[in-house]
């Protein structure tokens, strides 16, 4: 027997407003334009086989990577979906190497979206797990129009945050600060409806590490030692899908670390801080989890710029206290 209660995003936003005092029908307008989004990428993500949206569109970003045709349509659905209502003041996203503005012809609004429009491009053309990531802060900046400096805001400044994963099913992840839900898109209907009521990282969870362990070669000793340690004992599995979205999604629900530690060729790492590693940090700290570049809170760090990067250690908070250690070279195990 089917089940008979829908709850659908909308009205999860709505009741979550409500538990908000400040929260005012912007910001929840913003989630559904945000839901919107998600459902055209979504339709688009899963038909990208059939039409001419795999594979490169010829250009690089400011990342120095090669665009995918996917990564700028999906840019251009958020930038389109989110641009207009009045609710932004800026946006900043992976694809662009500026912030955002908000065209002169439409209404300036109080919050700020960083969002990375298509996470795992590696993996469009060979149909595994996708995602976009988000984060949304509110204008601290004097001005009417949004700046640099209302982007460039800690980790626990964030109103929100979540993900849209492009998988079996398309889900939508996000967390206002009052816990973490998860939607599934019945597109049938066309609704994100909740499957997925307050999520918490299992604790004990799984024993799941997720690394490229190609790179071990141009790791820290103590990274390496991390590593060996979790091998040795035997009690782990490896996991590694390659898209952050996906290797989030599954430490969220089964627990377990998800590792993209510093090395000698990316120094500081290669996820971004703004639109990847602190909107996962908000997720898993909501969930009893907690992510650290290696030493300290990823929520903690004071951004320099738009798209600077950090190490990210995030998941089950015993493995991230365990990497702590180990990177700091006193783990007696
Ligand atoms: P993006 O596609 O937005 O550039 O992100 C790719 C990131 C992230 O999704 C994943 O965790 C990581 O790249 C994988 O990097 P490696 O291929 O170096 O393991
Ligand atoms: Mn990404
Ligand atoms: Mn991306």
């Amino acid at each position: 027997m089917p089940s008979t209660s829908v709850v659908t995003i909308s009205r999860h936003i709505n009741d979550q407003e409500r538990r908000h005092p400040d929260a005012t029908g912007a910001f929840s307008n913003l989630l559904y334009d945000l839901a919107l989004a998600a459902k055209i990428v979504s339709r688009e993500v899963n038909q990208a086989g059939l039409f001419d949206l795999l594979g490169s569109a010829g250009e690089t970003n400011v990342q120095g990577e090669t665009v995918q045709k996917l990564d700028q349509f999906a840019h251009e659905v958020i930038y389109k979906a989110m641009d207009h209502a009045g609710h932004l003041c800026c946006m900043a996203s992976e694809e662009c190497e500026d912030i955002i503005a908000i065209p002169d012809r439409f209404p300036i609004g109080e919050y700020v979206l960083l969002f990375d429009p298509l996470d795992g491009s590696s993996n469009i053309d060979i149909n595994v797990s996708i995602g976009t990531i988000f984060s949304i802060h509110r204008k601290i900046s004097s001005g009417e129009r949004g700046t640099l400096e209302d982007c460039l805001q800690r980790g626990t400044e964030q109103l929100a945050a979540g993900y849209v994963l492009y998988g079996s099913s398309t889900m939508l992840v996000y967390t206002t600060g009052m816990g973490v839900h998860g939607f599934t898109l019945d597109p049938s209907i066309g609704e994100f409806l909740l499957s997925h009521p307050d999520i918490r990282i299992p604790d004990p969870g799984a024993r799941l590490y997720s690394v490229n362990e190609a790179y071990r070669d141009r790791w820290s000793d103590e990274q390496r030692r991390l590593v060996d340690h979790m091998k040795g004992t035997g009690r782990y599995s490896a996991r590694y899908i390659g898209s952050l979205v996906a290797d989030f999604h599954r430490t969220l629900l089964r627990g377990g670390i998800f590792m993209y530690p510093a090395d000698s060729k990316s120094p500081e790492g290669k996820l971004r801080l703004l639109y990847e590693a602190a909107p996962m940090a908000m997720l898993a700290r909501e969930a009893g989890g907690r992510a650290s570049d290696g030493v300290r809170d990823i929520l903690d760090i004071e951004p320099q710029s738009l798209h600077q990067r950090t190490p990210l250690f995030v998941g089950s908070a015993p493995l991230v206290d365990l990497a702590e250690r180990f990177l700091a070279g006193t783990s007696e195990i």
